[in-house]
């Protein structure tokens, strides 16, 4: 079987390229720039570098141990790959003045192998600071933006290719096509298919669970429903248990919807742990969001532990999770990888378990779209498999808490710059006192969301929002995240004091439950994740921001843009309930937001 060799520099989507070109019908492997040396290039159909946290100016940035001057297997690089590449070849690559994150258009050069059968103008998805500037000898352009002149490039003799941009992400529209274009360029061969992963992923949990019983941790999410029928399938119901812990951070009826879910499977092996009183307690004092993360994480390891006083043959098990590839590397899975955020089935206490052999993960190399695909080849039903993520730290996550009413910063500078992008797109703008993270070539931020309003509260141009949201982005530093105000014609927010409590986590879940309620038919959303802010409006009202985003994996994002008229209904809803005030729509991308704010 011919490879695909994707070298590794780091990138958040590097896994996601190998996953890419195994849909695409040929088998693909990721190695370490260290561990990757061209000896059987006979076995290689290509090779792809991908991008990275780093910069090709750095000294000691991470490189290639081959000479790609020699080599006969054909080269993608892109982004940090597609700049080391132009580099190797005597290139030159600049950083700054040119910062790009989300959305860019680009206009492609007829003739490229690599754009063939594509139209000439292309939207495709940035995450970058630096550039190509100049081209090395027995190279062309082949692809240029406004701001980029290097978007693409070509060897003369069609065998080596840069692209600044990912076309493996789904919101680069013809990203495909130009991946099956780069292997149509490397093999005539296509011979991996749908079926061999399921089979490789049974014959895995086999292997790895030998004799031993299996319990799985069950979130109330799609994921970890699928990694349970997955073991079921492989080692039959008699070995493989299940645990649902409430944790006081699920949505509305949702620990009851996942035990109805499962009894209607006739599986009777499910017990049902309430440990609101425990998470809260432990949240209650806790502000900054990686410390969030790293006690739900831990707090579910204790629960296990206490779950497994009562376990069958209390030595020989294995704890499940249904963790998938995102969770990963976002959690910075591979060497160079920055992170992002940990995942909660990344803590400390379950590294530990998973050095001793204890956890297995049959997800683990997979993406939403395909954990998707599996639950239908095992049967499990659509209305189950179509349910938007959640987050294993369920609304721990989403209930932004604060230390201090005092802003850790004051912007004047920057608010000047702000207003003046703004202006020039007829809004008006300011600096939130609160931070959220956010991925910005491939490495983590954690600063603050800009809001915008229109002078006309009555419009709502989500083209021209989302122009001038770019904008901000890519020229302020400060900023990584933009939300609009709806139906406002200033926004008013004071940061205050607060925590996790019960108490917001209860609003919350009201406020959660009626905006997925009112969109419940809106099938391109892909999650809707609600957020409760530690600020309050002018009258004293706690102020939430809805984020509904399309996406096909979790890699890339963009905001849903909502008719005015569901938006006002929407709004008009919430605000019924008492306390909530001001309601803030997110209108950034991943890149160079992530989805959730913590
Ligand atoms: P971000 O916010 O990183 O989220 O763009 C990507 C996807 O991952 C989900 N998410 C998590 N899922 N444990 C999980 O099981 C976690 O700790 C976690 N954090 C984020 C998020 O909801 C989105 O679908």
């Amino acid at each position: 079987m011919k490879t695909i060799a994707v070298i590794d520099f780091g990138g958040q989507y590097t896994h996601l390229i190998a996953n890419r070109i195994r849909s695409l019908g040929l088998y693909s492997e990721i190695f370490s720039p260290e561990s990757f040396f061209l000896q059987k290039q006979e076995e290689l159909a290509g090779i792809i570098f991908s991008g990275g946290p780093h910069s090709v100016l750095e000294t000691g940035h991470p490189t290639i141990s081959f000479d790609v001057k020699t080599c006969s297997v054909p080269i993608l690089g892109l982004c940090y790959g597609h700049q080391l590449l132009a580099q190797l070849w005597g290139g030159t690559v600049e950083t700054g003045g040119k910062r790009e994150f989300g959305p860019v258009g680009i206009s492609c050069i007829e003739g490229s192998r690599l754009f063939k059968g594509i139209e000439k103008i292309q939207n495709v998805w940035m995450s970058h600071g630096d550039h190509v500037s100049k081209l090395p000898s027995g190279f062309r352009t082949t692809a240029f933006s406004t701001s980029l002149p290097v978007a693409a490039f070509e060897s003369e003799n069609g065998k080596q290719f840069g692209l600044q941009f990912h076309p493996e992400v789904s919101h680069t529209r013809n990203g495909m096509n130009m991946l099956d274009n780069f292997l149509e360029v490397c093999t005539s061969t296509r011979d991996w298919t749908g079926e061999k992963r399921k089979n490789e992923i049974l014959r895995k949990i086999k292997l790895e669970a030998g004799n031993r019983n299996l319990l799985v941790f069950l979130s109330g999410g799609v994921d970890s429903l699928v990694a349970l029928t997955v073991c079921l399938e492989a080692l039959g119901r008699d070995r493989v248990f299940s645990t649902h812990v409430d944790t006081g951070l699920m949505r509305e009826n949702e620990s009851e919807q996942i035990i109805s879910h499962i009894s209607s499977l006739g599986y009777k092996n499910i017990h049902i742990v309430n440990a609101q009183d425990l998470f809260l307690s432990r949240l209650s004092e806790v502000y900054d969001p990686e410390k969030k993360r790293e006690i739900i994480g831990k707090t579910f390891v204790d629960v296990l532990n206490d779950e497994l006083k009562n376990f069958p043959e209390k030595e020989d098990w294995m704890l499940v999770q249904g963790t998938i590839y995102p969770d990963r590397i976002e959690s910075g899975a591979s060497k160079s990888s920055a992170k992002i955020k940990t995942h909660h089935n990344r803590v400390a206490e379950i590294e530990k378990l998973i050095e001793q052999g204890r956890v297995l993960e049959p997800l683990k190399d997979l993406y939403k779209d395909e954990i998707r695909e599996l639950g239908r080849e095992l049967h499990l039903p659509e209305s189950l498999l179509q349910r938007h993520p959640f987050p294993g730290p369920g609304l721990g996550i989403r209930i932004l808490a604060s230390s201090s009413s005092i802003p850790e910063k004051d912007f004047n500078r920057e608010e000047a710059l702000l207003q003046k992008i703004a202006d020039s797109y007829n809004f008006s703008g300011k600096i939130l006192p609160v931070k959220s993270v956010g991925v910005q070539g491939d490495g983590r931020t954690y600063l603050w969301p800009a809001a915008l309003w229109t002078r006309d509260e009555k419009q709502t141009d989500w083209s021209k929002l989302r122009d001038c949201a770019i904008q901000i982005v890519n020229s302020l530093k400060t900023i990584n995240r933009v939300v609009f105000a709806p139906f406002s014609n200033e926004v008013k927010i004071t940061l205050k004091t607060a925590g996790v409590t019960k108490k917001r986590a209860d609003l919350l879940r009201k406020v959660d439950a009626i905006t997925r309620k009112m969109t419940e038919n809106l099938h391109e959303i892909w999650q809707l994740p609600v957020i409760s802010l530690p600020a309050s409006d002018e009258n004293n009202n706690w102020v939430f921001v809805i984020r509904p985003v399309t996406s096909t994996n979790a890699m890339t994002a963009d905001f849903f843009q909502m008719s005015p008229e569901l938006l006002n209904d929407i709004v008009s809803e919430l605000k019924k309930l008492p306390e909530v005030g001001t309601i803030l729509y997110d209108i950034t991308s991943k890149p160079p937001a992530t989805i959730e704010w913590e």
